[in-house]
């Protein structure tokens, strides 16, 4: 029964040539590691937050004066509403993390570079679409730390120029953070989820377009390539066992863990808290905008620091596929960098006082300098690699960006 169905189907629509062609004999290089599983991760999650949002949101009510109240009632009296509420504020802190290995992945084995250029940008747009769902949705629980957290992050759009304050009230749909702010956040946390969930699809076209790189850096010949069916969903499968493992222990055990515990108590517009903080996965960017003493100069650092990864496809002038694999400068620049980000992440959560504000200004410059080194350097190891690196291997590397090159021409991939 179940194949007359499906051929029915066929016959009006290609629904098994698109799954055959996009998934289970979809070519995909046989060397991928388990660094390659962070993507179908990052969809899972995106799933998993979608689905516990909405039943959320059923047992919500996004008015300043019910909001908080009934988060304890889906926590304490709605069936398992405790557990929803778990696996989004968990699932929340999970996205980042796996978002941000994800990302750490394509920039040590430099999977920007051509033909991925494109992709690496729609992640971007993905990125930065996550940061605004979850800095929305860190409003609805209207607990101190979301109240005053919206307020210091809405004003610093005060600093554009000539229209700073009519953004700023546009956004919040009053003179403070209240009543109209939450119900906008809200629609909007709603909304982008679905966004991205549309992006990802324009991610996946491209990725399948240009293909998956590998961990060699060099492209695979077409023998080499197997079919994703059963290969990487049973390898996707296990990472996916190992995550539910960790994120499970959290969700049960421990799920306070990335909760700010003053945030358990409700919205004061009377009482600052003593120190306001972000989310963690905001805090590099908050210690980069803190680390300039001019608040327009900290907002466009701010922005910078996420919008300039972006120029990273050009940038990074060496010909040597693979990134940190086979490029020792690039491989100590990565992780000096990654370094750096902890750093200016630790600084974030602290109070801008003594060794922080300086410690923070040095980090910000190192962060900075990184992107705007990177020319030169990899121009300079590249001509270091080449003059020492076997030729086999160079011509291997040769063909991997002749062919990457033909695709950016529109050949067949
Ligand atoms: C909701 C968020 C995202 C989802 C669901 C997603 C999904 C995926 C999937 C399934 C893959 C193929 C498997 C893999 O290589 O891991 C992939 C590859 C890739 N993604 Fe993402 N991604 C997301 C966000 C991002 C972000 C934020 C970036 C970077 C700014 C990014 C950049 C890339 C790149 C460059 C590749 C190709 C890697 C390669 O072939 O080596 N993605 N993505």
């Amino acid at each position: 029964m179940a194949k007359g169905i499906i051929s029915w189907i066929d016959r009006r629509f290609p629904l098994t040539a698109i799954i055959k062609h996009e998934l289970t004999e979809y070519p995909t290089p046989r060397n991928l590691s388990y660094w390659w599983n962070f993507g179908f991760l990052a969809g899972f999650v995106l799933v998993l937050q979608i689905l516990t949002g909405i039943f959320l949101a059923m047992h919500y009510k996004p008015d300043a004066s019910m909001a908080f109240d009934s988060l304890q009632t889906i926590m304490r009296d709605v069936n398992y509403g405790w557990l929803l509420r778990y696996l989004h504020s968990t699932g929340a802190s999970a996205f980042f993390i796996v978002i941000y290995v994800h990302m750490a992945r394509t920039l040590y084995y430099g999977s920007y570079r051509a033909p991925r250029e494109l992709l690496w940008w729609t992640g971007q747009v993905l990125l930065l679409s996550i940061m605004a769902s979850a800095f929305m949705g860190y409003l609805l629980p209207w607990g101190q730390m979301s109240y005053w957290g919206a307020g210091v992050i809405t004003n610093l759009f005060g600093a554009t120029p000539f229209i700073g304050e009519a953004v700023v009230l546009w956004l919040r749909g009053d003179f403070a953070v209240g009543d109209a702010t939450l119900t906008r956040f809200f629609a909007l946390h709603y909304l982008f989820p679905f966004l991205v969930a549309g992006m990802v699809v324009i991610h996946l076209v491209s990725l399948h377009t240009v293909k998956s790189s590998n961990p060699s850096g060099i492209n695979l010949e077409d023998k080499d390539n197997i079919p994703f069916h059963p290969y990487y969903t049973s390898k996707d499968g296990f990472g996916l066992g190992v995550y539910l493992i960790i994120f499970c222990w959290f969700v049960f055990f421990a799920p306070n863990t990335f909760i700010e515990a003053v945030n358990n108590n409700p919205a004061n517009p009377l009482v600052t808290p003593p120190h306001i903080v972000p989310e963690w996965y905001f805090l590099p960017f908050y210690a980069i905008l803190r680390s300039i003493p001019d608040l327009l100069g900290g907002v466009v650092a701010m922005v910078m620091s996420l919008l300039l990864f972006a120029v990273l496809p050009f940038a990074d002038r060496s010909t040597i596929p693979g990134g940190a694999r086979y490029r020792p400068i690039y491989r100590v620049t990565f992780f000096l960098f990654i370094a750096d980000i902890f750093v200016l992440g630790y600084l974030g959560a602290q109070a801008p006082t003594g060794y922080v504000v300086p410690m923070g200004q040095v980090a910000t410059f190192l962060y900075f300098a990184t992107f705007f080194i990177l020319p030169i350097v990899s121009k300079r190891e590249d001509k270091w690699l080449r003059a020492r690196l076997p030729q086999e291997l160079l011509a291997q590397f040769d063909r991997t960006n002749a062919l990457a090159k033909g695709q950016n021409k529109g050949d067949a991939p």
